[in-house]
């Protein structure tokens, strides 16, 4: 019997559904929130409301563009958290009703589960080379950055993680300094390869172990800036390619450092990146480079598979559907779900 599940991921200011048959994704439809942009990063309430309004158009597209019918549906699967809280009930309440309505499984999913699964996305017409455990997984968005080993399908641990600050907050708040649209990530991305990236030095940080750090680049980035103004009003524009070329390699040598102290505790050479910093062309090359050099294998997901989406929450669902592990109408979205939490219930 076909396995076809719907997913859908509303975790923070994209609302997206998927529909996944015997782990081929049939459909992936996103609706964007732009309502943000002119405060300047997401509004919660804003957020949630936008899901409430997109929610069923979106879930509507996935299953004509998958040319299935509800009732072909086997099981939901959503994102349970980390996220908004107000955002994520609102795809938690939309996967209540459906399963109750259509008498169908619910699966709960982590985001950061999902992220590290957008590699294995594959469609009728994809498939890229699928990583074989166990593996690293490089996970860089804009709520977390982190070093996972991945052992199995549903069996991770992190292994590193920031202490502050995100790689793509890092992005966002120092793209904001320089004075671009939030979010800021694919802006430097775009300005930076334009620029030379030798061109300024920011402060790098000293973290122990495999941790991150980025809050010091921001106040470097802002204390480097303020000084260059007072001598020349004009230096971000004369140099916002120079500026974003620098920040954005800066940003990559932190990543790419503690990768590779990784591969050298664990032994582990088979290397995934994942999260919206994914999407970054400097880290996309920097990452390619690095594994033709030291003999990794290296995967990474098309970018719009990097970025949020419900074609990772439907991959993560169906692994989860295989080991029969499913939610059901009492199990509550969580804006905090640490990843040693979540696995905890199958290891
Ligand atoms: O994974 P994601 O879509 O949402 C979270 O789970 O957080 O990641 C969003 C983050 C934002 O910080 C955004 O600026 C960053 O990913 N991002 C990028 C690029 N595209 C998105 N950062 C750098 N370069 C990009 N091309
Ligand atoms: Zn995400």
């Amino acid at each position: 019997m076909d396995i076809t599940l719907l997913a859908i991921e509303s975790s923070c200011d994209d609302t997206s559904a998927a529909i996944i048959r015997n782990g081929i994704i049939l459909s992936n439809s996103i609706a964007n929130q732009t309502v943000h942009e002119e405060y300047g990063g997401v509004v919660p309430e804003l957020a949630s409301r936008s899901h409430q309004q997109n929610i069923v158009p979106v879930v509507d597209k996935a299953i004509k563009d998958a040319g299935i019918s509800k009732q072909d549906i086997t099981a939901i699967a959503y994102t349970r958290g980390p996220g908004l809280l107000g955002s994520l009930l609102v795809g938690a309440s939309f996967a209540k009703g459906f399963a109750l309505a259509h008498q169908c499984k619910m699966i709960e999913v982590n985001h950061l589960h999902a992220h590290v699964l957008a590699n294995f996305i594959q469609t009728p017409t994809y498939t890229p080379p699928l990583p074989t455990f166990p593996f690293l997984c490089l996970l860089v968005s804009g709520g977390h950055t982190q070093i996972i080993i991945a052992k199995d399908f549903t069996d991770m641990e992190i292994i590193g993680t920031t202490i502050d600050d995100a790689a793509g907050e890092a992005f966002d708040k120092c793209a904001k300094i320089i004075g671009l649209p939030y979010p800021g990530g694919p802006h430097v991305d775009a300005h930076a390869q334009k620029g030379n990236d030798a061109a300024f030095s920011f402060n790098k940080p000293k973290i122990a172990d495999l941790n991150y750090s980025f809050s010091g680049l921001k106040t470097s980035v802002l204390y480097f800036l303020r000084d260059q103004v007072k001598k020349n009003e004009h230096f971000i524009e004369e140099n916002i390619d120079d500026i974003c070329a620098s920040l954005q390699t800066t940003i990559i040598d932190i990543l790419v450092d503690k990768l590779h102290k990784a591969v050298t505790q664990t032994g582990i050479t088979e290397i995934v990146i994942g999260g919206g910093v994914a999407a970054n062309s400097g880290l996309r090359n920097r990452i390619t480079e690095e594994g033709k050099k030291h003999n990794w294998t290296t995967h990474i997901p098309k970018r719009k598979y990097t970025t949020d989406n419900a074609a990772m929450i439907a991959v993560a669902g169906y692994y989860k559907y295989l080991n029969h592990e499913f939610a059901n109408q009492s199990t509550t979205p969580r804006a905090r779900y640490a990843l040693s939490d979540y696995f905890k219930k199958t290891n």
